[in-house]
């Protein structure tokens, strides 16, 4: 069956791959990239900021609701096994307490479908929560606790005994790969690849480098804990919950608690951060659950150890890179390929061979990712999941290469880029990674750099720059749907179940309404994050932005659709198509003469109407089959390393982006240099600290889990080309995750040229220079 669904899937690939361009999303133009104008490209604070700073701004931890009760988990302490017995009579006797719940007494629930696995499944794995005495992971929550505050939840929770039959998981990388390597998967495709002979091209080649670079597990650590505030009525389940996907939350819990989608009533209005961690964990189930056992509402908020127990993150890599080239540095060969780990209950690879796919030309490549499955917390999207790691391997090697040839790495890039995708075969959408170079090089100094490592010195610091490429392709997932009301007084109110994490959603998805609407900005809301607004779109994949902007494209022309009959015939724009018509100062004119038009006030008087409201979908996002659309930066590190004691620190940074129309460069250039911040993290400091005996996460705390403070943070520039894509709605790419991309390895090449070390193993830290 899968063969035949295979070979159905990629005879329509090719159809959509040949069809005419005009027939794809993004064929013809977003008439509001034609121009520049009105508020796109403006710098437009956060709507959301005043509500934020004044602390009026209600989190999922700070809904007040009649009867609360508070609760703790208890985590488990073997990686696999058996619940031989748990004891809760202390923590029952406790004071304050409501309710424990085990798996002897909670509810039935069925597994939570896993992420990737249904258009809305939002399950972190598919575990069954709290159903059985097996034990799957080492952190696993047994029991629940609810009681009247939450020291008192927490308190009883420490009072729970449990005998565990230990039957030994597997929890290091070399029992799992005794246990034989499979193939990965990310999205629904394998992760492998091969063009012509890459091994025999490689052996041929001149100039070649061939090494293994590895990359540790991270934690997510939103600065906001995962957190839901719960209440049943009857069948109908309320979540005031911080997510990055409210849709899939409310289809998920439906499938778990067996009610229908529209019992479950989910909202998220403000989320702080989630980075891909902001999905359906074990806590919100066990929340509905304990609610449901002791009729009343319950908040669930992880601490910070809970984070690290049940909420996964990005796995370790084990990666090899091996580039072959002639002697003007074009690519031979690209080998690019190894190992990561994940679990038996989740779907998720981390895919770090991605961005191979599309960076450079080579004549040959061979690209795979193998995994292993171990006993762990089930492993998920952390920020540019692949290229956030893949780009460190594959951009310290091409770094490599260059020093090998005596060439300047960014004239190999340059020599290496393609006309067309070099694996796909596909035009490009747009491309200026080229431009983004040329402009950072000039912008950063480049030309001041020492191509001999080690040859500056200041005092007793070692001074290098380093660069890499950063990239992220563009997605635009299906299921985007927007709702549109217009209102005779010239007011507009627009819905998607969309989310704001703290990017600037509200605020961007308010210019852009504005914009397409030809309304002024302070006459347009945008709701978001509430499943009673249309819409599957997940903060996620960068691809937010595009899912909303094309939803509310496809609702604007029915919109139009419907003025344009409302107008008839005594109109102006008489005669005009949906096609034709645009907005412009708070009316519909014809887009080649923007002279003919009628206001909203006038259209919806004659019609005698108050208000209008259309819904509509986005199209399938059949432009992905159709182009290769991706984002670029060029990434520029100084490094600074003590020759005394190794210690290292980042003397600037400077990100050159490539990501299409910039719709509002004050959010955006905050998206840029927080993904360059957690890059730097990546660099150097974070890493989960995973004991190979007990499968346990050793530093679950911000005092042991390192991020980057204020103090490691350099200056950060950022410029970008704004180059609108002309195949992405609004010419806008998506800019969540770029920013982690090509850090890694920048740093990793500053480094190199400031000490004349290559670490090919992050996190880049002291002891490793010494
Ligand atoms: Mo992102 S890792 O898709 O939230």
């Amino acid at each position: 069956m899968t063969v035949v669904k295979d070979a159905a899937q990629a005879v329509m690939k090719k159809a959509i791959a040949l069809a005419p361009d005009s027939w794809m999303p993004g064929g013809t133009p977003d008439p509001l990239i034609r121009e520049k104008h009105g508020l796109i490209g403006k710098p437009v604070s956060r709507i959301d900021g005043p509500q934020k700073v004044s602390g009026a701004a209600r989190f999922a931890a700070e809904i007040a609701m009649e009867g609360l009760t508070y609760a703790a988990l208890h985590y488990a302490t073997i990686a696999k096994g058996r619940i031989v017995e748990i004891d809760t009579t202390e923590a029952e006797a406790a004071p304050g307490v409501a309710l424990v719940m085990t798996h002897i007494n909670a509810p039935r629930l069925k597994k939570a479908p896993a992420f990737g696995t249904d258009a809305k499944a939002a399950g972190g794995d598919d575990l069954a929560v709290m159903q059985d005495d097996r034990i799957h992971w080492n952190g696993q929550p047994v029991a629940v606790v609810l009681a009247e505050t939450q020291e008192q939840a927490d308190h009883a929770q420490s009072l729970i005994r449990v005998r565990y039959h230990d039957e030994k998981g597997v929890t290091s990388m070399e029992q799992a790969r005794a246990q034989g390597p499979r193939p990965g998967q990310f999205l629904g495709e394998p992760l492998k690849l091969e063009i012509d002979d890459a091994d025999a091209r490689l052996a041929a080649s001149p100039f070649k480098v061939d090494a293994l670079y590895r990359t540790p597990g991270h934690n997510h650590n939103p600065i906001e804990l995962h957190a839901a505030t719960v209440a049943w009525s009857g069948d109908e389940l309320r979540v005031h919950d911080a997510t990055q996907a409210v849709a899939h939350a409310a289809w998920t819990l439906a499938q778990v608690f067996g009610v229908k989608e529209e019992q479950i009533h989910v909202t998220s209005p403000f989320v702080g951060g989630g980075f891909g961690s902001k999905t359906l964990w074990q806590h919100q189930i066990l929340a509905a659950a304990a609610a449901k056992l002791a009729k009343r509402p319950v908040r669930i908020v992880l601490s910070r150890e809970g984070v690290f127990r049940i909420v996964g993150g990005r796995a370790p890599t084990e990666q090899r890179v091996a580039l072959g080239a002639q002697r003007d540095g074009g690519l031979e060969a690209i080998i690019h390929t190894g190992l990561t780990p994940m679990t038996p209950h989740n779907a998720m690879t981390e895919p770090f061979i991605v961005a191979t796919r599309s960076l450079y030309g080579a004549n040959s490549f061979k690209l795979e990712v193998d995994t292993v499955q171990m006993n762990m917390v089930a492993n998920t999207f952390m920020r540019a999941p692949g290229e956030a790691v893949g780009t460190f391997a594959l951009e310290s090697a091409i770094d490599e290469l260059a020093h090998e040839l005596g060439m300047d790495p960014i004239a190999l890039r340059i020599r290496n880029e393609p006309d067309k995708d070099p694996t796909q075969g596909l035009p490009f959408s747009q491309r200026g990674v080229v431009q983004a170079w040329r402009a950072g090089a000039e912008r950063f100094g480049w030309s001041k750099r020492s191509a001999t490592p080690a040859s500056l010195r200041e005092g007793d610091w070692l001074v290098g720059m380093g660069c890499a490429t950063g990239t992220y392709p563009y997605y635009r997932m299906p299921g985007g749907a927007a709702r549109v009301t217009l209102t005779r007084d010239g007011r507009a109110v627009v819905g998607v179940a969309a989310h704001e994490m703290g990017m600037g959603t509200s605020t961007t998805h308010t210019m852009v309404a504005a914009e397409r609407l030809g309304l002024p900005f302070e006459q347009v809301e945008f709701q978001y994050a509430d499943t009673n607004l249309p819409g599957v779109v997940l903060a996620g994949g960068s691809q937010q932005t595009a899912a909303v902007g094309a939803a509310v494209a496809a609702a604007h022309r029915a919109l139009v659709t419907e003025l344009l009959k409302l107008a008839g015939n005594d109109s102006p724009l008489a005669g005009l198509s949906a096609n034709e018509v645009g907005g412009l100062d708070g009316g519909l004119c014809a887009l080649d003469d923007p002279g003919r038009r009628e206001s909203y006030v006038s259209i919806l008087t004659r019609a005698r109407r108050d208000d209008v409201t259309v819904e509509a979908e986005a199209p399938m996002p059949m432009e992905l089959q159709h182009w290769s659309m991706h984002s670029h930066a060029a990434m520029f590190c100084e490094a600074r390393v003590s020759a005394v004691t190794g210690e290292i620190r980042i003397g600037r940074f400077l990100g050159s982006f490539d990501c299409g129309r910039i719709i509002n460069p004050k959010t955006a250039s905050s998206q840029f240099r927080g993904g360059i911040i957690m890059g730097l993290g990546l660099a150097l400091m974070e890493e989960t600290q995973f004991d190979e005996r007990s499968g346990r996460i050793m530093n679950p705390s911000l005092a042991e889990y390192h991020v980057p403070v204020h103090l490691d943070v350099p200056e950060i520039d950022v410029m970008w080309t704004d180059e609108p894509d002309p195949r992405a709605p609004m010419g806008a790419r998506g800019i969540g995750e770029i920013g982690i991309t090509g850090v890694g390895a920048a740093v990793a090449n500053a480094v190199f040229n400031a000490t004349g070390k290559r670490v090919r193993e992050l996190p880049i830290t002291l002891d490793k220079l010494l």
